[in-house]
């Protein structure tokens, strides 16, 4: 006779272990919707990336949608998201932030962009020691800095100065930055050490090749997040990223809030990260 057909209730079982993050709430400082509450609860300490990389991305389209004439609406928008990921980040436990926030290309956009930019980033490093003092944020910049001017230079280092006793995230932004051009850098200073005999090139190996990138204590991305949808690297991090996991978000940089990082953050988590290799069976 034949059997009955056997009911399997199917049980879905999230990929983490929900609550495993309960140890977050008591570090963030803002109140907490319960979607993000939700969110949060789900990451997994043991797994957090150490270092996260963003290319924050959208704000003229982010304007555009909004009926705005004006691009720099966009920019000054996005100054929010950078607060809520710095502040995001340095609860989670998260080592290090780097932050795009103008590439050696962006030199290439309308005056008055770049003039924006410019006063928007000298009025965040201003206005925002306070804040990265009270998250014990450390600020620290990677690019070629002689490109900026001397008042932007000036503010990058007061606030370098003011955080630097911080010991917890170390917040990278990213300033007249070009991957290519951070390679280049690296291969000139490797060349001079060379010539005055400091260094033997039987020594130059990958490692030591690191040693002389902006900042290699910073160690490589573990996650790369790129809001609006773009698929591209727009030449970012290119030697650090060899083994960094992607996460592309449709969400516009201004738009770019605690509940995207942590989706990132669970995605990232979700992975199985080999760096090349096969696990053994
Ligand atoms: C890309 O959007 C964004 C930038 C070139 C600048 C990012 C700057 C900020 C978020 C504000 C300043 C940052 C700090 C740290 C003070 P896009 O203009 O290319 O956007 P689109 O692709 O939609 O045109």
């Amino acid at each position: 006779m034949p059997q009955p057909t056997r009911r399997v209730a199917i049980v879905k079982t999230p990929v983490n272990n929900p609550h495993k993050g309960e140890c977050f709430l008591g570090k963030v400082r803002d109140e907490l919707n319960e979607v993000e509450r939700e969110l949060l609860v789900s990451i997994d300490p043991a797994k957090l990336p150490h270092h996260v990389a963003i290319i924050m991305d959208g704000n003229g389209r982010w304007a555009k949608q909004r009926g705005y004439l004006d691009r720099i609406r966009g920019h000054e928008a996005g100054i929010e998201s950078v607060r809520v990921a710095v502040r995001a980040c340095g609860e989670l436990g998260v080592k290090a932030l780097t932050l795009y926030a103008f590439s050696v290309e962006n030199w290439k956009r309308p005056k008055r962009e770049v003039d924006a930019l410019m006063g928007l980033l000298k009025r965040f490093l201003r206005d925002e020691i306070p804040e990265l003092n009270e998250n014990n944020v450390r600020l620290v910049v990677s690019g070629r800095v002689n490109d900026l001017s001397e008042d932007v230079r000036a503010e990058l280092s007061r606030t370098m100065e003011a955080t630097s006793p911080n010991t917890g995230l170390v917040l990278n932004l990213a300033l007249s930055y070009g991957g290519r051009a951070e390679i280049v850098d690296a291969v000139r200073a490797i060349v001079e050490d060379v010539q005055s005999g400091r260094l033997a090139p039987d020594n130059i190996n990958e490692a030591l090749f690191s040693q002389y990138l902006y900042h290699p204590e910073l160690g490589d991305p573990d996650l790369l997040i790129r809001t609006s949808g773009e698929m591209r690297v727009s030449n970012f991090l290119l030697w650090q990223i060899a083994y960094t996991e992607f996460y592309v978000t449709p969400v516009l940089w201004p738009d770019f809030r605690r509940a995207d990082l942590y989706r990132a953050i669970l995605d990232y988590q979700r992975r199985e990260r080999r760096f090349g290799e096969v696990k053994e069976v």
